[in-house]
């Protein structure tokens, strides 16, 4: 098997998905709605040979809400953007199961491989907000059982749809006059529990055979989702121990269910601090813990929770009774919350420094990065990481300073050595599931 290789994605978060990077003299103000912000960044990610850019997305928001989050492009429409003025680097985009339908998706996602010959992929989530439902005429967001029952449905009609032809369907004979090989096109006919589609897609495959599956949810019926379908999985992990542990659950329960762990790529978001020395960094990090609102951190933690009001609660007294409130929202974070708090006896301000802010293990110089990255790579708390790209002076350090590190250790590769988001995650293209029908069980032990 080939040597097992960092992955490093890029999350273009514009002006920032917390409080203060907008604040940055050097990041313009409407970065989240330009598209040469975009097209900048994912050029910039190319160059420095990142897998991939990966856009996060969310179909609801309130007055407090984070200022990316507050007024930015949609990802698919982005991310075609972006297809066309890059040609190496993977393009994930979020998409929610709870509010679409899967001949939509199906549609959507298989245009973006088109359109970026085979670098396309879909970061599958169900949604933690309850304000999504009345964006989508419902008077109450969907139970968080009932999300990823329809999830599991959902990537299944989707998948499905993604092989509506075969690879040889379309002869394109002029002198036969035969266009398409009807025998090649197949409707799905798919009536389950949550979704009754017909198919066939009127799309063929690409070049990378299927937009690759991602998934972010860290909930038990979460990461049940992510063991059965994902082939990448945007990790919620803040420190290495807890970044371990999701990394064997996750990988535990695919191989459970005879999935190949080495397949499902785990990358958890990343935020580093990075300066010329440990010493400036560690000063940089605490100036900016120092600055941090307890109010913003507040609503930050009460996200959580379908953005409970926790500013009415005594901020020095034992983290609250919540019981009665919602857990159907971000549920697996909610419930680590409640539970990390009542073990460590935290106060509510204690729990909001740390729970309401993306805290990390790295912070310190260009190689003190790069080690700690190789040590949770190494320490199988991570495949890869997912950089979330705002500030340019951040990025800057990470692509010319950390990046080089991690290639002359082995770790990172140096040039590209295919064109599609599948051959840079060392993943194999899905075969026709109607092509594989044809074959014969003998064909098949062969393989
Ligand atoms: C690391 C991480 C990233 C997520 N990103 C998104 C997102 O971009 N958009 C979204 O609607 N939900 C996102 N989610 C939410 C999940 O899709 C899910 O709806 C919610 O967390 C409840 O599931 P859980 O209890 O399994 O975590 C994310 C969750 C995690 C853990």
């Amino acid at each position: 098997m080939a040597e097992r290789q960092l992955h490093l994605g890029a999350i273009l978060e514009g002006v920032g998905a917390d409080h203060n990077s907008w604040l940055d003299p050097d990041l313009r103000g409407d970065a989240s709605i330009d598209i040469g912000w975009y097209i900048e960044q994912a050029r910039l990610a190319e160059a420095a040979k990142f897998d991939l850019v990966f856009i996060v997305d969310s179909p609801y928001i309130t007055p407090d809400t984070a200022p990316h989050f507050l007024n930015r492009l949609e990802p698919l429409t982005l991310l075609s953007a972006i297809a066309a003025s890059t040609s190496r680097i993977g393009l994930v985009g979020t998409l929610t199961t709870s509010y679409w339908e899967p001949y939509n998706v199906a549609r959507q996602f298989g245009s973006l491989d088109h359109i970026s010959r085979g670098r396309a992929g879909w970061n599958v989530v169900t949604t933690g907000l309850e304000g999504a439902a009345r964006n989508y005429g419902r008077e109450e967001h969907f139970d968080h059982k009932v999300r990823y029952g329809r999830a599991r449905e959902f990537v299944e009609v989707v998948q499905g749809l993604w092989d509506s032809y075969e690879d040889d369907a379309f002869p394109r004979d002029r002198s036969q006059g035969l266009f398409l090989d009807k025998a090649k096109q197949h409707r799905l006919d798919h009536k389950g529990a949550h979704f009754a589609v017909a198919g066939p897609l009127a799309l063929s495959r690409s070049r990378q055979g299927q937009p690759v599956i991602f998934q972010a949810g860290d909930s038990s019926e979460g990461r049940n989702l992510g063991a059965a379908i994902a082939e990448g999985t945007f990790a919620a992990a803040q420190d290495f121990e807890s970044g371990r542990t999701y990394y064997a659950d996750l990988k535990a329960r695919a191989a459970a269910l005879g999935r190949n762990p080495d397949l499902i790529k785990v990358l958890p978001g990343l935020v580093p601090t990075i300066a010329e020395t440990d010493e400036e960094a560690q000063a940089i990090a605490a100036e900016a813990q120092a600055s941090l609102s307890t109010e913003k951190l507040l609503v930050q933690i009460g996200r959580a929770f379908n953005y409970h009001d926790f500013s009415t609660y005594d901020l020095d007294a034992p983290f609250p009774d919540l019981s009665g409130v919602t857990l159907n929202s971000y549920k697996g974070q909610a419930e680590r919350i409640i539970r990390v708090a009542a073990e460590d006896k935290l106060t509510l301000r204690q729990a909001a420094y740390r729970f309401g802010q993306w805290k990390s293990d790295f912070v310190g110089s260009p190689e003190t990065i790069a080690a700690e990255i190789e040590r949770w790579f190494v320490g199988r708390a991570a495949d890869g990481f997912n950089l979330r790209v705002t500030r340019p002076r951040d990025f800057a350090l990470f692509r010319e300073r950390v990046v080089p590190i991690l290639q002359a250790r082995g770790l990172f590769r140096t040039e590209y050595a295919g064109d599609t988001l599948r051959s840079h995650l060392g993943l194999p293209v899905p075969e026709n599931r109607h092509s594989r029908a044809r074959q014969s069980p003998q064909q098949i032990a062969a393989e």
